[in-house]
């Protein structure tokens, strides 16, 4: 493996005085339902608190100078959930992207989406897909929402392309690298991945981003995820701009 890993210290400078700013942050929204919980509310009110917690973090990340913010908005297990919660998730979600798109593409946000979510209803696919052209050219920031994403799916999905691609002749397996294998995962072309925040006080990464989370720093807070705001993501790279980064080295 190639040990050249870019520095976060060399990413866009900080806004103010709060240290290295990572270039890719990934977070698990994790304890929407027990938000809710607390509040004797249905299920459905948290993940609508957290849509609105996405706005803000999506807006302190582009005025902090994070490059790339990846969403862990639904797994490749949620399937398990009672439809009732699948459907309410994919209409807030429908909800979201249509009355968000404008304000993305203002904010300079370049939208992708990672995860097989072309088995999603086929509207919502059609309505991903433009968002994702209309907002192309964007450069402030890259968000990337994760939809049916497990990240073993993403390896085995690569895995059965490269090893197509080898039947073909297209590819020599004695050659292949770490490079050529990244570029055939969901996250090819966003900035290696710095820091993984995951709210609500699990301490598991759930499937998520096993590949790229390799050197990533891990924080986890116990902040249910409708709660987070600006002030816990500058908090969480405060931590991360303390932490010694060795990449296995000295
Ligand atoms: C975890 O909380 C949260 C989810 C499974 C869904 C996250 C989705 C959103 C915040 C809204 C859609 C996102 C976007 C990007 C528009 P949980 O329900 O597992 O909480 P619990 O562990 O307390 O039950």
């Amino acid at each position: 493996m190639k040990p050249a890993f870019p520095s976060a210290a060399s990413a866009a400078p900080a806004g103010g005085s709060i240290g290295p700013v990572p270039r890719h942050v990934a977070i698990i929204m994790d304890g929407n339902g027990r938000w809710a919980k607390a509040r004797r509310l249905p299920r459905v009110a948290g993940h609508r608190q957290g849509i609105e917690a996405v706005r803000r973090t999506i807006r302190a990340a582009g005025d902090l100078g994070i490059e790339a913010l990846t969403l862990y908005a639904f797994s490749s297990e949620n399937w398990r959930r009672p439809a009732a919660e699948i459907a309410d998730l994919m209409g807030l979600l429908r909800h979201y992207i249509k009355s968000e798109l404008n304000e993305l593409a203002r904010e300079g946000v370049r939208l992708r989406i990672i995860g097989d979510y072309r088995k999603l209803e086929p509207d919502l696919v059609r309505m991903l897909d433009d968002a994702v052209e209309r907002t192309a050219n964007n450069t402030r920031l890259t968000l990337a929402i994760a939809l049916n994403y497990g990240a073993q799916d993403e390896l085995l999905r690569a895995a059965r392309r490269l090893m197509r691609e080898a039947r073909a002749g297209e590819v020599d397996p004695d050659t292949l690298d770490d490079a050529a294998f990244e570029a055939r995962l969901d996250t090819v072309g966003l900035p290696r991945l710095d820091l993984l925040i995951r709210t609500s006080g699990e301490q598991r990464l759930s499937n998520f981003l096993l590949w790229q989370a390799a050197y990533a720093e891990l924080i986890f807070t116990d902040t249910l995820w409708p709660d987070f705001d600006r002030e816990h993501l500058v908090a969480a790279i405060e931590t991360f701009g303390q932490r010694e980064r060795r990449y296995g080295g000295l």
